[in-house]
């Protein structure tokens, strides 16, 4: 499994996931203001993978801060900076808030604050890894043998520390014999399912097809899934879950053809402040996004265009949504209340 990012000599390193799987690039992060750009234009992505680089970031910002009465300011110069680079994944700002917690309230000096920032950063990547391989052990025991799988977007190794959430089940449940068909919605427009998901998987010799995102119903009617697995930007107390556009569709066709619908993300994506799904805030990407192809324009001029990055699926439309601190089945609010 190829890391989506690294640190060595001082300097983080992200995969450019906006080459693959064509090109295998590292970029080199020196400040936490390149690390808020990277964040910005999806080099790297996926909701833990966000808020594990964010706390890169922050430790970034200490380590090159300078003078030790520029330490503070420059931690929460980051801290606010990326904060604002994508409102939508929790993991992004609960990172931030661990952070924070670090260099407020661990009664450090500043001049010792680069080395314990580091040290939390790595911990939440370590952690991270962990919750997934749970993630995975957890959600092999929902999956059939064999299973023909759904999946959107890419909820991988490369959208997390390592391992992967929704493919995190797939590998456990690929790793413990079971014999494994993965279909991956190509998810427009960024193409995250085509590109990440299928070259992840191809690395790893697990079978996977690519279909277009509008061609899953097809698959559905003609009984050719057992289940679909996504991960999550976002999960409301209620249960209510945020994920790359076309999410919910899935989830309602899921629902009319009776195939389980399972979202797989660590606690770290919960939300417990956000009563319900609405409340989650949803970001509008660039128009531009949607309006060409391959460098080709594919919109009229003067259309307007929507590209909203995520939807929100209802509770009542996921079968259970597994953690790695157990599976919890609907009622979904009680069960996220008791996971904490
Ligand atoms: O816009 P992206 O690529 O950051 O969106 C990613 C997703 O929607 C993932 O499914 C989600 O973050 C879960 S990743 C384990």
């Amino acid at each position: 499994m190829i890391p989506a990012m690294d640190w060595k000599n001082e300097v983080f390193l992200l995969l450019d996931q906006r080459l693959l799987p064509n090109q295998v690039v590292y970029r080199e992060c020196r400040t936490w203001n390149e690390v808020a750009e990277a964040i910005k234009e999806m080099v790297v992505r996926g909701a833990p993978a966000i808020g594990i680089a964010a706390a890169f970031g922050v430790a970034l910002a200490a380590l090159r801060a300078g003078a030790p009465g520029r330490i503070i300011p420059e931690i929460e110069r980051a801290i606010s900076g990326l904060r604002s680079t994508r409102p939508t994944a929790r993991n992004l700002f609960w990172a931030l808030e661990r952070m924070e917690k670090i260099a407020k309230t661990s009664g450090a000096a500043p001049a010792d604050l680069p080395p314990l920032l580091l040290d939390e950063a790595r911990k939440i990547l370590a952690e991270d890894i962990e919750a997934n391989r749970r993630i995975g052990e957890f959600g092999n025991q929902v999956v059939p043998d064999p299973a023909r799988i759904l999946t959107h977007c890419n909820a991988g190794a490369l959208a997390t520390g390592g391992f992967g959430t929704a493919l995190g089940v797939i590998r456990a449940a690929a790793a413990s014999g079971k014999k494994i068909q993965v279909i991956a919605d190509e998810t427009r427009p960024l193409f995250q399912g085509a590109r990440l998901t299928a070259w992840e998987l191809k690395e790893e010799g697990l079978p996977v097809k690519v279909i277009t995102d509008g061609a899953a119903g097809f698959f559905l009617s003609r009984r050719e899934i057992d289940l679909i697995i996504v991960g999550a930007d976002r999960i409301s107390a209620n249960g209510d879950t945020a994920n790359k556009i076309g999410t919910y569709s899935l989830a309602v066709l899921a629902q009319a053809h009776q195939v389980p619908f399972y979202v797989a993300a660590p606690t770290s994506t919960i939300d417990l402040s956000l009563a319900r799904g609405d409340l989650i805030p949803i970001e509008e990407r660039p128009a531009g996004e949607v309006e060409s192809w391959a460098g080709e324009r594919i919109v009229p001029t003067g259309v307007p265009v929507g590209n909203p990055a995520f939807d929100v699926t209802p509770a009542r439309l996921i079968t259970a949504i597994i953690t790695e601190r157990g599976v919890v089945r609907p009622p979904l609010e009680e069960g996220i209340r008791r996971l904490f």
